[in-house]
């Protein structure tokens, strides 16, 4: 319950024979369910509309695995007026009582982990392994947030002076849109969803339409939960059709976005125009984009750099914000740290990530790939092409590329790609290592192998990035542990996962009374 202290999710074994059968086993049951068509939910109603797109397989686009109604404008008045009956009930519902229903949402997902990870298998093509632990940290989230919300929900004393009682707590915001995206399908959406839900925003929950299916798993959940109905309403749609409207509607009080850097600053300008009838400065959380750098010093163990190097590159693909797309390599351990990590990626397996023995698979659709592809094209323009691994025809796959001879002023260095293209910098010191890492417009995530500790100490400092990581890969930031997000062009908005994250979302008022 509430009051045992937060703990993660475990970490899967696949040394249990009963965790390595049960993967198949998902697969099989969630393609068996494959074909239907998934409703929105609006004020706790099903609802159809006349518009829809498929969700299909990276790996094999010819599996359609379902249908996706629509919302438009009009869905979305209906979403709002929803969300606004729904509001002042929710708003004063005890904090305590709010957390209790997230808690239930938490045990409900953590029945259901293996199916809900087997649909990211088949929606975006996640390796089994990292389905599962985007559940597990969909579960963190939840469970993190419900606790959260108790300490914040306690009003505090403040000052102490004689004759003067003063209280200082917070309030929902309001109506919250969240815009999710598809490459942590169900942690994002569930992070940004539950935060809102738990200070008492109620939802309008805009999935990414390349994983809508994974998405809709939390109208199932929340509705099983017991929580009220229009709190949380489930509104796919097409950015254009529906995006802008959300975001522009004077009733929207926050906003909490995960995505690219373009659709980010759109939001915010949007966000920051006055529209008629709008009562309220809208609040945006908008977590941004990355061009991460791990930095290999000449005293590096190349064993685990290399290792946890691939890692961060080609992990999903190298779709994740957090992802390392430099790597700044101190000139001394230039030779031996190419020529390790050429053999390394040259081992990786490439193929559908339904078969665990992959380690790389497709990328998330056809038009990720072509924009993908057309980088591949500009790192040989830019640089020398080290590595480029040949992959299977069919299905969205991308080669694994590797890319020598980048400096800081190419485009390969500078603007994300969000595949697996890795580009590798020749530095002449540390020094001109961190100046690198540190030169582009993004501070999310960053990386340093060295065994100098006073090396490490120099980018403890003079390293700025969100989350920095020392002798280790550079993504997977746990809840809790690592609270996760960076600034510049990263994002606007404080730390999923930690203790700064729902103050964000919520009003602080203070009350002094005379006594
Ligand atoms: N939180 C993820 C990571 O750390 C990125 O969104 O990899």
């Amino acid at each position: 319950g509430l009051d045992a202290p937060f703990r993660n999710d475990e970490l899967i074994d696949f040394t249990i024979p009963g965790n390595r059968h049960a993967f198949p086993e998902a697969i099989a049951t969630v393609r068996a369910a494959k074909g239907k068509t998934y409703p929105l939910c609006i004020g706790g109603k099903d609802v159809e509309t006349e518009k829809f797109i498929q969700s299909s397989n990276p790996a094999d686009p010819d599996e359609v695995l379902g249908r996706i109604c629509q919302a438009g404008q009009g869905e979305i008045d209906q979403a709002i007026a929803a969300a606004e009956s729904a509001l002042p009930a929710w708003r004063d519902t005890e904090p305590r009582e709010r957390a209790e229903v997230i808690l239930r949402a938490a045990a409900i997902m953590r029945r259901r982990q293996f199916e809900l990870s087997a649909w990211q298998v088949l929606e975006v093509g996640k390796q089994w392994d990292q389905a599962f632990h985007d559940v597990g940290e969909a579960i963190d989230f939840m469970e993190y947030y419900a606790r959260d919300m108790v300490r914040l929900g306690k009003p505090r004393r403040m000052g102490r002076a004689p004759g003067e009682h003063n209280q200082l707590f917070y309030q929902a915001k309001g109506i919250a849109a969240v815009i999710s995206p598809w490459n942590f399908p169900l942690a994002i959406s569930t992070g940004m969803v539950s935060a809102n839900i738990v200070v008492g925003n109620p939802v309008i929950y805009k999935p990414s339409n390349l994983a809508p299916i994974i998405g809709y798993g939390l109208v199932e959940i929340f509705r099983e939960a017991g929580l009220p109905d229009g709190v949380f309403n489930y509104c796919p749609g097409s950015s254009r059709d529906m995006g802008d409207y959300l975001v522009e509607h004077p009733k929207v009080a926050v906003i909490s976005f995960t995505g690219s850097e373009a659709v980010g600053l759109r939001i915010q300008e949007k966000a920051a125009k006055v529209q008629p009838g709008q009562t309220h400065c809208k609040r945006v959380v908008a977590e941004m984009g990355g061009k991460n750098a791990i930095i290999v010093d000449d005293d590096a163990d190349l064993d685990l750099a290399v290792l946890h190097i691939l890692y961060s590159a080609f992990g999903f693909q190298g779709q994740k914000c957090s992802a390392c797309s430099r790597v700044i390599v101190v000139e001394d351990i230039y030779d031996r740290f190419i020529e390790r990590l050429t053999k390394a990626a040259e081992c990786i397996k490439i193929g559908p990530s339904e078969d665990p023995a992959n380690y790389m698979g497709p990328v998330v659709d056809a038009s990720a790939q072509q924009k993908i592809l057309e980088y591949i094209d500009l790192a040989a323009k830019e640089g020398t092409i080290l590595v480029k691994r040949s992959v299977p025809e069919k299905g969205c796959y991308v080669p694994l590329t590797i890319v020598t001879d980048i400096e800081p002023q190419h485009r390969i260095a500078q603007e994300e790609i969000f595949g697996p293209v890795l580009a590798v910098m020749r530095a002449k010191d540390f020094d001109q290592a961190i100046d690198w890492a540190n030169a582009t417009r993004f501070a999310l995530t960053g990386g340093v192998f060295s065994r100098s500790p006073k090396h490490l100490d120099q980018a403890r400092r003079e390293f700025r990035v969100g989350n920095l990581y020392l002798n280790r890969n550079n993504t997977g930031a746990l809840v809790e542990r690592q609270p996760f997000g960076g600034f510049k062009m990263s994002g606007v908005g404080s730390k999923t996962g930690g203790p700064d994250y729902l103050i964000q979302l919520m009003d602080p008022r203070c009350v002094t009374e005379n006594t």
